[in-house]
Protein backbone atom coordinates (compact mmCIF):
# COMPACT_ATOMS: atom_id res chain seq x y z
CA UNK A 1 0.00 0.00 0.00
CA UNK A 2 2.69 2.25 1.01
CA UNK A 3 4.68 2.01 -2.61
CA UNK A 4 1.39 2.91 -4.78
CA UNK A 5 1.17 6.21 -6.13
CA UNK A 6 0.93 9.24 -3.89
CA UNK A 7 -1.29 8.41 -1.13
CA UNK A 8 -1.96 10.61 1.73
CA UNK A 9 -2.78 9.51 5.71
CA UNK A 10 -3.89 11.81 8.31
CA UNK A 11 -5.43 12.16 11.84
CA UNK A 12 -9.04 13.29 12.50
CA UNK A 13 -9.94 15.60 15.68
CA UNK A 14 -10.24 18.61 17.11
CA UNK A 15 -8.59 20.23 18.11
CA UNK A 16 -5.64 18.28 15.79
CA UNK A 17 -3.04 21.76 15.86
CA UNK A 18 -0.85 20.14 18.35
CA UNK A 19 -0.58 16.68 17.35
CA UNK A 20 3.08 15.41 17.02
CA UNK A 21 1.81 12.81 14.73
CA UNK A 22 2.60 14.44 11.40
CA UNK A 23 6.13 14.73 12.41
CA UNK A 24 6.68 11.29 13.21
CA UNK A 25 5.28 9.84 10.15
CA UNK A 26 6.24 12.20 7.55
CA UNK A 27 10.00 11.34 9.03
CA UNK A 28 8.84 7.77 8.46
CA UNK A 29 7.83 8.46 5.13
CA UNK A 30 10.84 10.12 4.16
CA UNK A 31 12.89 7.04 5.25
CA UNK A 32 10.83 4.82 3.81
CA UNK A 33 11.45 6.92 0.82
CA UNK A 34 7.80 6.42 -0.17
CA UNK A 35 5.67 9.04 -1.71
CA UNK A 36 3.00 9.94 1.22
CA UNK A 37 2.42 12.71 3.08
CA UNK A 38 0.32 12.91 6.64
CA UNK A 39 -1.90 15.86 7.05
CA UNK A 40 -4.43 17.13 9.90
CA UNK A 41 -8.41 17.27 9.30
CA UNK A 42 -10.06 19.55 11.86
CA UNK A 43 -13.22 17.81 11.71
CA UNK A 44 -16.55 19.37 13.50
CA UNK A 45 -18.77 16.81 14.52
CA UNK A 46 -20.99 17.63 11.89
CA UNK A 47 -19.00 16.74 8.85
CA UNK A 48 -17.77 13.17 10.06
CA UNK A 49 -20.32 11.59 7.76
CA UNK A 50 -19.29 13.64 4.85
CA UNK A 51 -15.42 12.47 5.57
CA UNK A 52 -16.59 9.01 5.98
CA UNK A 53 -18.98 9.20 2.53
CA UNK A 54 -15.83 10.55 0.66
CA UNK A 55 -13.30 8.07 1.89
CA UNK A 56 -14.67 5.34 0.61
CA UNK A 57 -14.97 6.78 -3.17
CA UNK A 58 -12.48 5.21 -5.15
CA UNK A 59 -11.07 8.85 -6.04
CA UNK A 60 -10.07 9.39 -2.25
CA UNK A 61 -6.46 9.44 -1.92
CA UNK A 62 -6.38 8.90 1.92
CA UNK A 63 -5.78 5.19 2.60
CA UNK A 64 -4.86 5.51 6.56
CA UNK A 65 -6.15 7.66 9.07
CA UNK A 66 -5.57 8.33 13.15
CA UNK A 67 -8.45 9.65 15.37
CA UNK A 68 -7.71 11.79 18.35
CA UNK A 69 -10.35 13.13 21.04
CA UNK A 70 -13.21 13.65 20.76
CA UNK A 71 -13.96 10.84 17.90
CA UNK A 72 -12.36 7.77 18.89
CA UNK A 73 -15.61 5.85 19.92
CA UNK A 74 -17.78 8.19 17.34
CA UNK A 75 -15.85 6.97 14.22
CA UNK A 76 -16.89 3.34 14.97
CA UNK A 77 -20.15 3.41 13.23
CA UNK A 78 -18.88 4.62 9.98
CA UNK A 79 -16.61 1.95 10.12
CA UNK A 80 -17.17 -1.46 8.30
CA UNK A 81 -15.17 -3.82 10.90
CA UNK A 82 -13.24 -3.44 13.87
CA UNK A 83 -10.04 -5.51 15.24
CA UNK A 84 -10.44 -7.49 18.03
CA UNK A 85 -8.64 -5.09 20.36
CA UNK A 86 -10.72 -2.27 19.08
CA UNK A 87 -13.59 -3.73 19.58
CA UNK A 88 -13.02 -4.92 22.99
CA UNK A 89 -11.49 -1.46 24.08
CA UNK A 90 -14.85 0.19 21.99
CA UNK A 91 -12.15 2.80 21.02
CA UNK A 92 -10.57 3.50 17.36
CA UNK A 93 -7.53 5.76 17.10
CA UNK A 94 -6.42 4.15 13.81
CA UNK A 95 -8.35 3.33 10.29
CA UNK A 96 -7.19 1.30 7.59
CA UNK A 97 -8.71 1.94 4.06
CA UNK A 98 -8.26 -0.68 1.89
CA UNK A 99 -7.81 -0.95 -1.80
CA UNK A 100 -11.22 -1.59 -1.55
CA UNK A 101 -12.01 0.90 0.38
CA UNK A 102 -13.62 -1.21 3.11
CA UNK A 103 -12.50 0.79 6.44
CA UNK A 104 -10.97 -1.46 9.81
CA UNK A 105 -10.43 0.14 12.88
CA UNK A 106 -8.08 -0.94 14.93
CA UNK A 107 -6.59 0.39 18.55
CA UNK A 108 -3.20 0.93 18.80
CA UNK A 109 -3.24 3.15 22.33
CA UNK A 110 -3.51 0.21 24.58
CA UNK A 111 -1.06 -1.96 23.00
CA UNK A 112 1.23 1.42 22.03
CA UNK A 113 1.35 1.93 26.20
CA UNK A 114 2.25 -2.05 26.34
CA UNK A 115 4.93 -1.78 24.15
CA UNK A 116 6.50 1.22 26.28
CA UNK A 117 5.71 -0.58 29.47
CA UNK A 118 7.98 -3.57 28.00
CA UNK A 119 10.68 -1.05 26.43
CA UNK A 120 10.86 -0.27 30.37
CA UNK A 121 11.21 -3.37 31.27
CA UNK A 122 7.95 -2.99 33.27
CA UNK A 123 6.41 -6.40 33.96
CA UNK A 124 2.66 -6.12 35.41
CA UNK A 125 2.12 -9.86 36.52
CA UNK A 126 0.60 -9.51 40.45
CA UNK A 127 1.21 -5.54 40.02
CA UNK A 128 -1.22 -3.33 42.03
CA UNK A 129 -2.27 -0.58 40.20
CA UNK A 130 -3.56 2.51 40.21
CA UNK A 131 -5.09 5.20 37.67
CA UNK A 132 -6.08 8.86 37.91
CA UNK A 133 -8.77 9.69 35.54
CA UNK A 134 -11.69 8.31 33.10
CA UNK A 135 -10.81 9.87 29.86
CA UNK A 136 -10.41 9.49 26.48
CA UNK A 137 -6.99 7.66 27.71
CA UNK A 138 -7.83 5.69 30.19
CA UNK A 139 -10.59 3.59 28.35
CA UNK A 140 -7.36 1.88 26.04
CA UNK A 141 -5.28 1.77 28.86
CA UNK A 142 -7.60 -0.22 31.05
CA UNK A 143 -8.98 -2.08 28.11
CA UNK A 144 -5.11 -3.67 27.67
CA UNK A 145 -4.25 -4.17 31.58
CA UNK A 146 -7.59 -6.08 31.97
CA UNK A 147 -6.82 -8.32 28.74
CA UNK A 148 -3.06 -9.12 28.97
CA UNK A 149 -2.14 -12.84 30.23
CA UNK A 150 0.71 -11.25 32.81
CA UNK A 151 -2.58 -10.34 35.00
CA UNK A 152 -2.03 -7.56 37.61
CA UNK A 153 -3.51 -8.21 40.95
CA UNK A 154 -5.64 -5.04 41.37
CA UNK A 155 -6.27 -2.01 39.03
CA UNK A 156 -8.18 1.01 41.19
CA UNK A 157 -9.26 3.79 39.53
CA UNK A 158 -9.78 7.03 40.94
CA UNK A 159 -12.00 9.82 38.50
CA UNK A 160 -12.82 13.14 39.71
CA UNK A 161 -16.16 12.99 38.29
CA UNK A 162 -17.55 9.48 39.56
CA UNK A 163 -20.33 9.00 36.87
CA UNK A 164 -17.56 9.45 33.93
CA UNK A 165 -15.72 6.09 35.70
CA UNK A 166 -18.54 4.28 36.33
CA UNK A 167 -19.88 4.88 32.73
CA UNK A 168 -16.82 3.35 31.31
CA UNK A 169 -16.55 0.30 33.59
CA UNK A 170 -20.01 -0.77 32.89
CA UNK A 171 -19.10 -0.60 28.95
CA UNK A 172 -16.10 -2.32 29.24
CA UNK A 173 -17.80 -4.88 31.09
CA UNK A 174 -19.80 -5.61 28.43
CA UNK A 175 -16.86 -7.18 26.09
CA UNK A 176 -14.12 -7.67 28.43
CA UNK A 177 -13.48 -8.99 32.28
CA UNK A 178 -13.02 -6.08 34.67
CA UNK A 179 -13.18 -8.27 37.80
CA UNK A 180 -9.99 -6.82 39.11
CA UNK A 181 -11.14 -2.75 38.63
CA UNK A 182 -12.13 -1.26 41.31
CA UNK A 183 -13.51 2.33 40.91
CA UNK A 184 -12.39 4.39 44.26
CA UNK A 185 -14.20 7.21 45.52
CA UNK A 186 -11.70 9.46 46.93
CA UNK A 187 -7.87 9.81 46.44
CA UNK A 188 -7.23 8.22 49.77
CA UNK A 189 -9.20 4.87 48.86
CA UNK A 190 -6.27 4.51 45.88
CA UNK A 191 -3.78 3.72 48.77
CA UNK A 192 -0.99 4.94 46.79
CA UNK A 193 1.34 3.96 49.62
CA UNK A 194 0.84 0.05 48.54
CA UNK A 195 0.71 1.14 44.62
CA UNK A 196 3.35 -0.50 42.43
CA UNK A 197 2.19 1.58 39.34
CA UNK A 198 0.33 5.05 39.44
CA UNK A 199 -0.79 5.76 35.81
CA UNK A 200 -1.89 9.73 35.07
CA UNK A 201 -4.54 9.50 32.64
CA UNK A 202 -5.54 13.17 33.61
CA UNK A 203 -5.10 16.09 31.73
CA UNK A 204 -3.35 18.06 35.25
CA UNK A 205 0.11 18.58 34.83
CA UNK A 206 -0.04 19.48 30.94
CA UNK A 207 0.17 23.32 32.77
CA UNK A 208 2.97 24.43 34.96
CA UNK A 209 0.91 25.89 37.34
CA UNK A 210 -1.64 22.90 37.39
CA UNK A 211 -2.14 21.69 40.89
CA UNK A 212 -0.41 17.52 41.73
CA UNK A 213 -3.20 15.68 42.61
CA UNK A 214 -2.02 13.51 44.90
CA UNK A 215 0.85 14.16 48.10
CA UNK A 216 4.23 13.44 47.80
CA UNK A 217 4.79 11.43 50.47
CA UNK A 218 2.85 8.58 48.95
CA UNK A 219 5.27 8.11 46.41
CA UNK A 220 7.91 5.40 47.06
CA UNK A 221 10.70 3.56 45.61
CA UNK A 222 10.48 0.70 43.96
CA UNK A 223 7.02 2.37 42.10
CA UNK A 224 6.28 3.11 38.63
CA UNK A 225 4.50 6.81 38.32
CA UNK A 226 3.96 7.13 34.82
CA UNK A 227 2.63 9.97 33.52
CA UNK A 228 0.82 9.95 30.04
CA UNK A 229 1.26 13.62 29.77
CA UNK A 230 4.58 14.41 27.34
CA UNK A 231 4.51 18.14 26.97
CA UNK A 232 5.67 18.97 29.35
CA UNK A 233 8.35 15.78 29.63
CA UNK A 234 8.82 15.87 33.25
CA UNK A 235 5.40 16.96 35.23
CA UNK A 236 5.66 18.54 38.45
CA UNK A 237 4.10 14.63 39.44
CA UNK A 238 7.06 12.89 37.57
CA UNK A 239 9.01 15.36 39.23
CA UNK A 240 7.86 14.28 43.08
CA UNK A 241 8.45 10.72 41.77
CA UNK A 242 11.77 11.33 40.96
CA UNK A 243 12.34 13.05 44.26
CA UNK A 244 11.04 10.19 46.36
CA UNK A 245 13.39 7.77 44.57
CA UNK A 246 10.06 6.25 42.25
CA UNK A 247 10.94 5.55 38.38
CA UNK A 248 9.54 7.80 36.28
CA UNK A 249 7.77 7.95 32.73
CA UNK A 250 5.89 10.24 30.18
CA UNK A 251 4.15 9.11 27.91
CA UNK A 252 5.95 10.20 25.05
CA UNK A 253 6.89 5.58 24.56
CA UNK A 254 2.95 5.93 24.57
CA UNK A 255 2.91 7.97 21.89
CA UNK A 256 5.56 6.78 19.98
CA UNK A 257 4.63 3.12 19.94
CA UNK A 258 0.84 3.97 19.14
CA UNK A 259 2.17 5.47 15.81
CA UNK A 260 5.13 2.46 15.07
CA UNK A 261 1.81 0.23 15.15
CA UNK A 262 -0.40 2.49 13.55
CA UNK A 263 2.02 2.64 10.58
CA UNK A 264 2.63 -1.10 10.52
CA UNK A 265 -1.20 -1.41 10.10
CA UNK A 266 -1.34 0.75 7.43
CA UNK A 267 2.01 -0.69 5.85
CA UNK A 268 1.11 -4.66 6.42
CA UNK A 269 4.64 -4.66 7.44
CA UNK A 270 6.96 -4.74 10.33
CA UNK A 271 8.85 -2.04 10.45
CA UNK A 272 12.51 -2.35 10.66
CA UNK A 273 14.59 -0.56 13.07
CA UNK A 274 16.09 2.84 10.73
CA UNK A 275 12.74 3.85 10.88
CA UNK A 276 11.04 3.81 13.87
CA UNK A 277 14.55 5.59 15.19
CA UNK A 278 13.64 8.86 12.84
CA UNK A 279 10.31 8.61 14.37
CA UNK A 280 11.69 8.61 17.87
CA UNK A 281 14.00 11.08 17.48
CA UNK A 282 11.55 13.74 15.42
CA UNK A 283 9.36 13.41 18.94
CA UNK A 284 12.06 14.11 21.07
CA UNK A 285 13.28 17.09 19.32
CA UNK A 286 9.89 18.28 19.01
CA UNK A 287 9.46 18.09 22.80
CA UNK A 288 12.91 19.18 23.69
CA UNK A 289 12.17 22.32 21.65
P1 LIG B 1 -8.22 12.53 27.35
O1 LIG B 1 -9.04 12.06 26.23
O2 LIG B 1 -6.88 13.07 26.93
O3 LIG B 1 -8.10 11.52 28.45
P2 LIG B 1 -10.36 13.92 28.58
O4 LIG B 1 -11.27 12.90 28.01
O5 LIG B 1 -10.79 15.32 28.52
O6 LIG B 1 -8.96 13.82 27.92
O7 LIG B 1 -10.07 13.51 30.07
C1 LIG B 1 -9.40 14.33 30.94
C2 LIG B 1 -9.26 13.62 32.29
O8 LIG B 1 -8.61 14.51 33.18
C3 LIG B 1 -10.59 13.27 32.95
O9 LIG B 1 -10.44 12.11 33.72
C4 LIG B 1 -10.83 14.50 33.84
O10 LIG B 1 -11.68 14.27 34.92
P3 LIG B 1 -13.27 14.54 34.79
O11 LIG B 1 -13.83 13.34 34.09
O12 LIG B 1 -13.73 14.68 36.19
O13 LIG B 1 -13.42 15.80 33.99
C5 LIG B 1 -9.44 14.72 34.32
N1 LIG B 1 -9.25 16.09 34.84
C6 LIG B 1 -9.11 17.21 34.12
N2 LIG B 1 -8.92 18.27 34.95
C7 LIG B 1 -8.93 17.78 36.22
C8 LIG B 1 -8.75 18.36 37.51
N3 LIG B 1 -8.51 19.67 37.68
N4 LIG B 1 -8.79 17.54 38.59
C9 LIG B 1 -9.00 16.23 38.44
N5 LIG B 1 -9.15 15.61 37.24
C10 LIG B 1 -9.12 16.37 36.14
Amino acid sequence: MLESNKTTYGIIGNPVEHSLSPLMHNAAFAELGVDATYELFPLEESELKGFFGDLRKDSSPIFGLNVTVPYKEAVIEYLDSLAPFAQKAGAVNTIVITDKRKLVGYNTDGPGFLAHLVELDYNLQDKNITILGAGGSTRAILASLCIIPDQPLSIKVYNRTTSRMDDLLQDLKERIDVSRVESVMSIDDLDIRSADLLINTTSVGMNEDDPVLIEEDLLHPGMLVYDIIYNPAETQLLKMAKNQGAMAANGLGMLFYQGVLALEHWAETRLEDHIKVVMRKSLEEAIQS
